[in-house]
Parts: structure tokens; sequence; C-alpha cells
């Protein structure tokens, strides 16, 4: 079962699950995923798709559950920070509550916004963080850490076989072209010829992992040991000024676009890169598609999208 299916990570995941003849049921309540990102798995006879609020209780059977859902991107999941935080806390309790009902195993997606604007230039699973509990971004950000707490104490308390990865960013096709994400920011405004918009003066850094990295992360996660419980760091370690990749993409598109900047808004992290040695060490795991190679995917699907009407 994969929570938040229709969403961007989740429709890949549900589609590679398929791809290896497994049985599965996605979750969601479309509040920033869309059909059309499993409009190719409608028809598959293994394939079954459930309008739900994460929010609610749900009572299916399941051996297994990837806790997906939550909007991602901030100007989603700041549109109702309420909806956002329950989607993290609440909808963490059920899809726990359910994982202990039927014996299921169940990973939660958290993120790399755990950790907040971090001291460490390179973020390890050790380090505790740095979040502002009252800003703009603590519903997503205090929603995931509280999440964590949750599946920790659901091992504890309830002996779960509860597993954390914590998502540093990730890109590809199925992304939406308006939620204000860096990458597909900036591939759409390169392609409809617009100014690329850099907040600050663009030296921040990030690292981006292609979505098929990421699944593999992922899957390798679900097929640990029982006595695994993460949390687990999963992203590319390289590191890429955000102006570096409004440049990269304004020479891969053709575009004619310039780079305007913006001022940064409120508690935007600095630097954000992921220490994979866990992952590495404990899945064997690290990404193996680079840059060029997925951000020329990305710009595939995004030309094939805004040439598709509505
Ligand atoms: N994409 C990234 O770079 C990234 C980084 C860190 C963590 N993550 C985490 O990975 C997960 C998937 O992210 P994504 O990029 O695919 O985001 P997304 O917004 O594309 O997908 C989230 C999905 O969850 C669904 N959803 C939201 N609230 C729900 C609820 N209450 N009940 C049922 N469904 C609900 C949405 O409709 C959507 O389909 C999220 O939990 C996110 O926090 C993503």
């Amino acid at each position: 079962m994969v929570t938040g299916a229709a969403g961007f990570i989740g429709s890949h995941l549900c589609e590679r699950l398929l791809d290896e003849g497994h049985e599965v049921l996605g979750v969601d309540n479309y509040y920033t995923g869309s059909r059309r990102n499993l409009a190719d798995l409608l028809a598959h006879p293994m394939f079954e798709v459930m309008r739900h609020d994460i929010t609610m209780p749900l009572y299916v059977e399941t051996d297994l559950i990837f806790n997906l859902a939550c909007p991602a991107s901030p100007i989603h999941y700041q549109r109702d920070p309420v909806q956002t935080l329950k989607t993290s806390v609440h909808g963490a309790i059920n899809m726990l509550g359910l994982a202990k009902r039927v014996g299921a195993s169940i990973v939660q997606a958290s993120t790399s916004e755990v950790y907040g604007d971090p001291e460490p230039a390179v973020q390890a699973e050790s380090y505790w963080g740095r979040v502002n509990p009252i800003g703009t971004r603590a519903c997503y950000d205090e929603g995931k850490r509280a999440a964590e707490t949750l599946f920790s104490d659901y091992r504890r308390q309830h002996g779960s076989d509860t597993k954390i990865v914590r998502i540093f960013n990730t890109y590809g096709p199925r992304m939406r072209p308006d939620d204000g994400r860096v990458v597909s920011n900036f591939i759409v405004q390169a392609l409809r010829g617009e100014p690329i918009t850099i907040y600050g003066d663009g030296v921040q850094t990030r690292a981006f992992c292609y979505v098929s990295d990421l699944v593999e992360g992922l899957l390798r996660m679900s097929r640990t040991p029982g006595e695994v419980s993460g949390p687990v760091n999963l992203g590319n370690p390289v590191e890429i000024t955000v102006r570096a990749l409004a440049e990269h993409i304004i020479a891969a598109t053709g575009s004619a676009s310039t780079i305007v900047s913006r001022p940064l808004p409120e508690d935007d992290p600095r630097q954000r890169c992921p220490d994979i040695s866990l992952a590495k060490s404990l899945l064997g795991w690290e990404p193996t598609v680079d840059l060029e190679t997925g951000l020329s995917r990305t710009i595939d699907y995004f030309r094939t999208l805004l040439a598709t009407p509505v």
C-alpha cells in the first residue's frame, strides 16, 4: 500500500512495485496529487486506487505500507498549514495503527527538513537539527519530526516494524509545474522563456536526487530486517549552487531566459547536502543517475506537458 500514490514520488513507487509483480493499493486524497500521474497504471490488473484522507482511520489488509501522503512543496504545505500538520501527525497515527492491526511493516517518507537550517555542511542522521518551531515552514518540518517520534514510539511501545527514511530534494517527471520547487520552477520558466527567479544571491547549495534512485532506496529500506528502523538519509550528495542549476537548465533547454533575483523566503536553508554513508553501508545504495541525465528526462517531460492542452 502506498499513501500519496497520486503524487510525484508515490506514482513512481507504485509503477515500480507493479513492475516487480506486487499487488498495489494506492491511497490519495488528491490534495496535490493528480489522476494523470496514475493514468498509465489504472488498467493494471494488480493496481487499485482509493480516494481517502489519511487523517481519517483506514481499515484495509496489507503487509507493507509506504507512508508518502503529505504535500511536499512549501507553496502547497503552507496553503493549509493545519491540514499539513494533521496529515503528518494524525496520518502517522492512523497508518501506524493500521500497520499494528494487520502486522504490516511501515516505511515513513520523512525529510531533510527535519534538520531545519543546519549547522553542519553535510547532514548525517545523528544531527538533531535546527528547526524554528513557530515559523511558516514549521507545519511541515515539525509535523515530520513528530511523525518520526510516533514511528519510534510505536516500535518501542508496540514492537511495530517501523522504518524511517529522510528524503533530500528529489526531482523528475511528474513534479507539478506550479509547485514552486526549484527544479520544476526553473525548467518551466526556461521553457516558457520567462525570467528565472532565484531567491537571494543564488549561492545557497542544493543536492538533487533523481526519482528512480530514490524509489530504489525506498524499496531497499522496506526489505531490511525487522530490527532496522533508520532514520536513513536518501539523497544525492553532489552539491550545486542554485545559480549554477539555473544556468545549466537555461543551457539544456536552449532558452533565452535571464536570471532575476528575489528576496530570500523565511527560514530558507543555506545549505542542504546528505551524508549517505549509512545508506551505502546498510542498503548498499547510492544514486546512479547524474544531474545531466536526470534533468534531460525531466525537461522532456515538461516540454510534453506544457504542449498538452489540459
Ligand atoms: N520530493 C521531494 O523532494 C521530497 C523531499 C523530502 C520528503 N519528501 C516526502 O515524500 C513524500 C512524497 O512527496 P512528493 O514530492 O511526491 O509530493 P506530492 O505532493 O507530489 O505527493 C504527496 C501526495 O500525498 C497526497 N496527500 C496529501 N495529503 C494527504 C492526505 N491527508 N491523505 C491522503 N493523501 C494525501 C497528495 O494528494 C499527493 O498525491 C511526502 O511525504 C514528502 O514530504 C519529498
